[in-house]
């Protein structure tokens, strides 16, 4: 089938060369010239384990092509999926749907009779309806539906080949039998499949990262009840996600969520249940939301405290500048806002980070960056460990010893093995864990 992608960013590169591998005829389309040359060429925009073997791959074969012309992409298909960013509005806390709005506003005149646009980009609940009305004014024979996507940085790919449920709203029978065909490879191979309004697929994606920030942040606040209380959060999250209701997944307490969805998304589905009567009910997610936030100022203040109180002239070292382990993104990366913040306050501060430094860099030019760990600790007053990558849990905290000025570590994201690192003379907090920081006497 031929279809077009409207945004090469994060979702739309993935999903165009997904979609080309599975034998579709793709064009992917952007208004970025610099960004359409490089895809051309097949260069990833982004890091992202096997992107850029697929691009290669699907760009050779043919099946995938890049434009900046609209006019072309109205030409070549009447299928256009819909992949472009919705941010946070500047100073607030709202989605900013204007680029989804250009791209249907722009291909509507001149889309051929019998079109479908299917937005996968995540909107507030209403969009699709909103811009289905627009829609019917200019090309009453066109359609829209939504179609949201549910990848994870990292896991692009796999997530985009093997999605654990595949999610439509669609106001017609022939909207969901084009869709359905698309994505006849994953049906076949037993992806869930649900049609439905456009309305609940639009909240099947926000709520589904609300649910998800909202347990990372309960077992936040948990590990703050452990700190004043001598328990241990790491135990308690094991013992808790045994429960099968429960589970283990996104119950990893520590610095908290970041990254390009999570803050926005639960900001912009607040500001939206407010807008429609139904802000009290949804009001949790503020708290969400701050207890997120608190986690970086308490390990702000407790480095701090672990320094002797003062940044002053201290070396801190950083151990991560991604938002996430497996990924160069550094937008809102708790890592680096704790970074930022400790050299706002007077320290020195070296960064490592095994794929981030470039992008992080770009961003707080202040801070010193290093691809080497012991480079990054050399002289340390207080080592951080902000990122959890797993080479991090590989470090030998005997060979790290000597590098360092004092041997202090502090994780927030309570995956180092304490007990290692401890016997190498090292003293370890932990957010969360009292009794093996030494800060709860019983
Ligand atoms: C998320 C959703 O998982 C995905 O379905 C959606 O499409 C986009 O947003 P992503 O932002 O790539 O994906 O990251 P994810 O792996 O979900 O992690 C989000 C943040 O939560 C990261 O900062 C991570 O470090 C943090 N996290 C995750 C925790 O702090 N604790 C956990 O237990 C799990």
């Amino acid at each position: 089938m031929r279809m077009t992608v409207i945004g090469t960013g994060y979702v739309g590169v993935v999903h165009a060369a997904c979609m080309a591998d599975i034998g579709h005829d793709v064009l992917g389309v952007d208004i970025d010239e610099e960004r359409i040359a490089a895809l051309t060429a097949g260069h990833a925009p982004i890091y992202e384990p096997g992107l850029n073997a697929l691009l290669a791959r699907t760009v050779k074969s043919g099946r995938l092509r890049f434009s900046t012309s609209t006019t072309e992409a109205t030409r070549f298909a009447r299928l256009h999926f819909v992949c472009v960013g919705t941010p946070q509005v500047p100073g607030g806390e709202a989605a900013d749907i204007r680029h989804v709005d250009a791209a249907v506003d722009g291909m509507a005149p001149h889309l051929q009779p019998g079109s479908l646009i299917v937005g996968k980009s995540t909107v507030p609940v209403g969009t699709t309806a909103r811009l289905a009305a627009r829609l019917r004014a200019v090309a009453p024979h066109s359609e829209i539906a939504w179609n949201p996507e549910f990848l994870r940085e990292g896991f692009a790919v796999a997530d985009t080949r093997r999605p654990e449920r595949i999610v439509v709203g669609v106001e017609s029978r022939r909207a969901e039998a084009t869709l359905r065909a698309i994505y006849k490879p994953m049906l076949i191979s037993g992806v869930p499949f649900f049609s439905t309004d456009p309305a609940t697929a639009e909240l099947v994606k926000v709520a589904s990262n609300a649910f998800l920030a909202t347990k990372i942040s309960f077992i936040n606040a948990m590990a703050e009840v452990c700190d004043a209380t001598g328990a241990d959060v790491v135990t308690l999250a094991e013992a808790v996600g045994q429960d099968s209701r429960i589970g283990h997944r996104f119950l990893q307490p520590g610095l908290g969520f970041g990254g390009s969805c999570f803050p926005k998304d639960i900001r912009a589905f607040a500001a939206r249940a407010e807008e429609l009567g139904v802000g009290d009910t949804m009001a949790f997610l503020h708290q969400v939301d701050e207890i997120n936030t608190r986690q970086r100022r308490r390990t702000v203040d407790l480095a701090r405290n672990l320094v002797g109180g003062s940044f002053t002239d201290r070396h801190i070292a950083v151990l991560g500048a991604a938002f996430k382990p497996e990924s160069d993104d550094v937008r809102d990366s708790p890592a680096l806002d704790v970074a930022a913040a400790i050299r706002r306050l007077g320290a020195e501060v070296r960064v490592h980070d095994p794929e981030a430094v470039d992008n992080a860099r770009r961003k707080y030019p202040g801070l010193q960056y290093t691809l080497d760990v012991p480079k990054a600790c050399e002289d340390a007053d207080l080592v951080l460990h902000l990122t959890a990558w797993p080479e991090y849990r590989e470090i030998s905290p005997a060979e790290l010893g000597p590098v360092v000025r004092s041997r202090k570590i502090l994780d927030a994201r309570d995956t180092l093995d304490a007990a290692s690192w401890q016997s190498a003379g090292w003293t370890l907090s932990a957010l969360g864990r009292p009794r093996i920081s030494g800060a709860y006497a019983a």
